[in-house]
């Protein structure tokens, strides 16, 4: 495994911000999140150097799903960036934080009536609307309030773009936004500019997540800035803003390219120019909201070894104390990861096993055929990069409890929330009525 951010290798025992590993089980138990806050601020403050232009403003939205707890929030404030919420729930979290809510976005392609008023109510920043129908709840809302919204909208600019390819489809079928094929698409907008409710900031568009392939998002800039001055061509308007969304590829095995983010950056900003240039258009603002390209990395998970099983057909199992409760990304889409024995690094012995967790499904496994050093019960299995869409997406499948985050550095540990409790997970159950329930 690629010791990550702050990891080191202390005479055997993976340090991780200056905490050893066998402290942090001693003090928070396993399963246990664990993000390096400096390696996660360096993350942020390498984006914040290099997404610049002399041309135009810049804002960085963290895009809150990747991770959200209330102390990712007060980081994100802290660090001067914006955050984007896409329900009522992650509004909620961060609202909670004491977030500057002008600098909190909001998205989703079915939004409540209630969602929205509490945007509108609480001034958040702006709505991204989905489509042409939220635009028409929102100005009501508005009207209600006396309040006038800043909204930008969502665009299906027909790049469909995952990993190391993209793929320029003249098929739209994603659920998000407003097609830039669509016939209607001039009076959509024109709609939106004309409600006096709404301040039209300008189109949003988000390509896919774990891109490589700079070429995506330069494609990505081209589409952006032609149909953005072609529309404020048509309508005759200026059209202040372009927010191009996150995707930036993160690396979590050896199989996958080291993305430089500070490179991406520095190519995305010049394509912009470029493309700005080429169209004769002004901007003020440029958005992008990057999620697990700050935060992947700089999160890992600890489990604690139980029992080992080599199965009749061959295959060697390492049970470990969690499993697709605290990570589905392996089950959901065959998500790899690396992995060490933390508390002993220093074992020469790899022995090719599968990692799996303690859930009642078979596809419960964090790695397959994955090459660990020799372990035994009572162990530490440390998996890094499990930073984005891994706490996000817990479950409590099969009444696991959801496990305790903590923020390492500089020797010291910082718990952000604590572990579930049994209490927790019936607090919300009901007791029926005697004459439902009744055993006699
Ligand atoms: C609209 C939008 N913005 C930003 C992101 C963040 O993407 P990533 O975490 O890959 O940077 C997503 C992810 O789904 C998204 O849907």
């Amino acid at each position: 495994m690629k010791l990550l951010g702050t990891m080191q290798n202390m005479d055997g025992v993976l340090e991780i911000g200056g905490v050893s590993v066998i402290n942090l089980k001693r003090e928070f138990g396993t399963p246990l999140y664990i993000y390096d806050l400096e390696f996660m601020e360096k993350k942020i403050k390498d984006i914040k150097k290099t997404f610049k232009s002399e041309k135009f403003k810049t804002t960085i939205v963290y895009a809150s799903k990747a991770y959200l707890s209330k102390g990712m929030a007060q980081i994100i404030n802290k660090e001067g960036l914006h955050i984007d919420a896409v329900s009522g729930g992650e509004l909620y979290t961060i609202l909670s934080s004491g977030f500057n809510s002008k600098n909190i976005h909001m998205h989703g392609n079915n939004k409540s009536y209630e969602e929205l008023y509490t945007c509108v109510q609480n001034e958040i920043g702006s709505i991204i609307l989905d489509n042409r129908f939220e635009a028409e709840v929102v100005a009501q809302i508005c009207k209600s309030l006396n309040k006038k919204m800043n909204v930008m909208l969502r665009l299906n600019i027909g790049i469909d773009a995952h990993t190391h390819e993209y793929i320029k489809t003249s098929k739209h079928s994603s659920k998000f936004g407003e097609s830039i094929f669509d016939k209607e698409i001039q009076d959509i907008v024109k709609n939106i500019v004309e409600k006096e409710e709404l301040n039209f900031l300008g189109f949003h568009c988000h390509i896919g997540s774990q891109i490589f392939d700079e070429m995506a998002f330069c494609e990505g800039v081209s589409i952006m800035v032609q149909f953005t001055k072609e529309i404020s061509d048509k309508l005759n308007i200026v059209i202040p803003e372009i927010n191009l969304g996150g995707g930036f590829g993160v690396r979590y095995t050896e199989e996958d390219t080291d993305a430089d983010l500070k490179k991406i950056m520095k190519k995305i900003i010049a394509s912009l120019e470029e493309n700005l240039e080429k169209e004769k258009l002004e901007i003020q603002n440029v958005t992008i909201e990057p999620g697990r390209s700050i935060v992947a990395q700089a999160g890992s998970t600890l489990y604690t070894v139980g029992g080992q099983k080599k199965t009749y057909g061959g295959e060697k199992y390492v049970f470990i104390d969690g499993g697709m409760t605290d990570n589905i990304r392996p089950a959901l889409y065959s998500a790899k990861y690396e992995s060490v024995v933390a508390n002993k690094l220093n074992e020469s012995k790899k022995e090719l096993v599968t990692i799996a967790g303690k859930c009642c499904e078979s596809g419960d496994i964090i790695s397959k055929n994955t090459k660990l050093g020799k372990c035994t019960e009572g162990d530490l299995v440390l998996v890094s990069c499990t930073g984005a869409y891994g706490h996000s997406m817990s479950s409590n499948y099969n009444k696991a409890l959801k496990p305790a985050v903590v923020f390492v550095k500089e020797g010291e540990a910082f718990l952000i929330s604590k572990r579930e409790s049994y209490e927790d997970l019936i607090k919300n159950d009901c007791v029926l009525p005697e004459k439902i329930y009744n055993i006699d």
